[in-house]
């Protein structure tokens, strides 16, 4: 068993504060939006709440942001610009989420300091922090202030559109933490990935039989 050092502090801390707040997020955003439904707190502290968190999210992005930025590490977020290898790499990736996990059948991908990710944690990773959380945030801080923003708001069709994709951002984040948290757990133990997210060292089973194929 070797252990390697995968997940460097800034990341670490970028991680967790990001996930708790997403968590809080999403509590206080279901009972603004569906007060009759939803009634942790005031709904005037549920906003405020919101608001706040989302900003503090905001700023953490550019943790996690300027150290990959500033440091080697972003080899780890590097697309594979072969697609036929990178189709292969997923299409084995998703065989063995999907069949060969369940024979207890080795993982397809063999992480290093610089490939971290497998070929699906690679893509998915991409469009969740470059795509998806961007416009998430982009279109809370429009929300926040639709007076100020209203200019802005009009560009892209209005308070309705907005508040839609902010919403709809928000159903793709829910699912995702629950994919993204069971996926985590497919380590070679259950705990291996978050333990890894903790102390910043991966465990790496030696297999001596296996072939390293991605
Ligand atoms: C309860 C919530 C969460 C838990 C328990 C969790 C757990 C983990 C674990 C164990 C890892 C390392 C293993 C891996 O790469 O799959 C990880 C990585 C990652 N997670 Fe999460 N996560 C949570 C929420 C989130 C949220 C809300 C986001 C984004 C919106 C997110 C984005 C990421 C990203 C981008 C990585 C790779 C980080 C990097 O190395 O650059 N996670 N997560």
């Amino acid at each position: 068993m070797q252990k390697l050092y995968i997940n460097p502090l800034p990341v670490r801390i970028w991680h967790w504060t990001n996930a708790l707040g997403f968590l809080l997020l999403i509590a206080s955003g279901l009972q603004i939006r569906y007060l009759d439904l939803f009634q942790w707190l005031s709904f005037r502290t549920a906003v405020i709440a919101h608001n706040w968190i989302g900003f503090v999210l905001i700023v953490n992005f550019f943790v996690w942001f300027g150290f990959y930025l500033l440091s080697d590490k972003i080899k780890v977020y590097h697309p594979e610009l072969s697609p036929s290898k990178y189709f292969r790499a997923s299409f084995r990736q998703l065989q063995f989420y999907g069949y060969g996990i369940f024979r207890g059948d080795p993982n397809p991908h063999h992480p290093s300091a610089y490939r971290k990710f497998n070929a699906l944690q690679s893509m998915m990773y991409q469009i969740i922090m470059m795509l998806l959380v961007p416009m998430q945030f982009f279109t809370g801080v429009l929300l926040w202030d639709v007076t100020r923003f209203s200019s802005v708001i009009e560009v892209f069709g209005g308070v309705r559109v907005v508040d839609t994709v902010h919403v709809l951002l928000f159903i793709v984040f829910s699912g995702f933490i629950i994919v993204h948290v069971y996926l985590a757990s497919l380590g070679h133990t259950r705990s291996a990935h978050f333990k890894a997210m903790l102390t910043g060292y991966e465990e790496i089973e030696d297999e001596p039989t296996q072939k390293a194929s991605s």
